[in-house]
């Protein structure tokens, strides 16, 4: 029997751990506990995922919260390393790229625990990204190497990783959007905000480099005031967003464009039945750029690189970074269809989380 420790600890932690987990309880040979280090905390943050995606309740809340980076990477770090001395478990799984990713990778590795990585080898080659350092950092310690995209496999190769740790099983968050698309067609959300099908924008951003910079972020509000002129613009806002817009004065220019909709951050359901009928996405986050291609829907992404090419290659994203200029140009090409193909990347096809729990039970036979 192994004894797998799954650890989540931010919003996008939780559609990638959630199919892993249920498929691992089902499974005679191993057996999971799932650890929720609490890095995101408010309740739309967190819990309203773990119901929706009916997830259990953590086994163990750590409950760190927010700080610096260093503050808390070692707050993880220390919880964790206490937990896993007593519970020792034989693999700790990590998902993703955020602070807890590689504060449980860390704490695992030093006791000796192998460390088991889902979505490795994504780079974006900006190491001012927090998210980069956790990527490259998370990789260089883990045993088990699971990748979503064929860059994946090349970032590992170049970096001399044993071919044999890697393994490319597709991409595990488009389990859960599989899983859950029909259900997200329920959700009453375009009604609630009086939205048409393919008639309005959605947009989420919160990266540091594009909202805890005045100017970067004021740009980014004039080409909001310029988009929402023409179609209907929805903004469920993050917590970070919403304390800069507050901290650099900001608030009144937004509540003057009376096209542009903000709200709290929604949950999975609605966001997956928004994505899917949205006309055009703007986004600066990692996942929405492959749900997004997943369901063909254009993407246009507020950043000047991205650790998932696949989505440029084959689906329907553009980087159109953080000028005026380039996001125009890039929006007017959306809206007259003129985005991108509407291909799936290889494997991403609902059954990621079965070629892993696979994998993991070669170990025990
Ligand atoms: C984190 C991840 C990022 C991911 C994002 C998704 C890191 C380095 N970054 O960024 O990769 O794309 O989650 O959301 O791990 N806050 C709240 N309530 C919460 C959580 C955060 O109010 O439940 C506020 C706090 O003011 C906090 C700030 O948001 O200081 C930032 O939170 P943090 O977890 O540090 O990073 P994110 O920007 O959420």
């Amino acid at each position: 029997m192994l004894k797998i420790a799954n650890i989540v600890g931010a919003r996008p932690n939780f559609m990638k751990i959630a199919p892993i987990h249920r498929r691992m309880q089902v499974s005679e040979n191993i057996e999971p506990f799932l650890i929720h280090t609490g890095q995101h905390y408010d309740e739309k943050m967190s819990k309203t995922f773990f119901v929706e995606l009916e997830m259990p309740e953590p086994d163990l809340y750590l409950g760190v919260g927010s700080g610096t980076h260093a503050e808390q990477t070692a707050t993880v770090m220390v919880g964790l390393e206490k937990v896993f001395m007593e519970q020792k478990p034989d693999w700790v799984q990590v998902v993703g790229d955020v602070n807890s990713t590689i504060a449980a990778s860390l704490a695992a590795a030093k006791l000796h625990i192998p460390v088991s990585h889902v979505e490795s080898g994504l780079r974006s080659y900006d190491r001012n990204m927090p998210e980069e350092i956790n990527r490259i950092l998370t990789d260089s310690i883990s045993n088990l190497l699971f990748v979503t995209e064929q860059s994946g496999l090349d970032n590992l190769a170049k970096e001399g990783v044993n071919p044999d740790k890697i393994h490319f099983v597709g991409n595990v968050m488009i389990d859960s959007l599989v899983e859950h698309l029909k259900k997200a067609g329920h959700s009453a959300v375009l009604q609630d905000f009086n939205l048409q099908p393919q008639n309005y924008v959605l947009v989420t951003l919160h990266r540091p480099s594009n909202v805890d910079n005045f100017e970067n972020l004021n740009r980014i509000l004039d080409v909001f005031e310029y988009i929402q002129k023409r179609l209907p613009i929805l903004f469920p806002m993050h917590p970070r967003t919403r304390k800069m817009i507050e901290t650099f004065n900001l608030e009144n220019k937004v509540k003057n464009m009376s096209n542009l909709f903000i709200t709290e951050p929604l949950g999975y359901l609605p966001f997956l039945r928004l994505m899917s009928q949205a006309k055009i996405v703007l986004t600066d986050s990692g996942g929405i750029q492959e749900e997004t291609t997943y369901l063909g829907i254009p993407c246009l992404t507020l950043r000047e690189n991205t650790e998932r090419p696949v989505t440029i290659e084959m689906g329907t994203n553009q980087l159109v970074g953080s000028e005026t200029s380039a996001i125009l140009k890039g929006f007017e090409s959306a809206i007259n269809g003129k985005l991108g193909q509407h291909k799936i990347p290889p494997l991403w096809d609902g059954f990621t989380s079965k070629r892993i729990v696979e994998i993991f039970e070669k170990q025990v036979l």
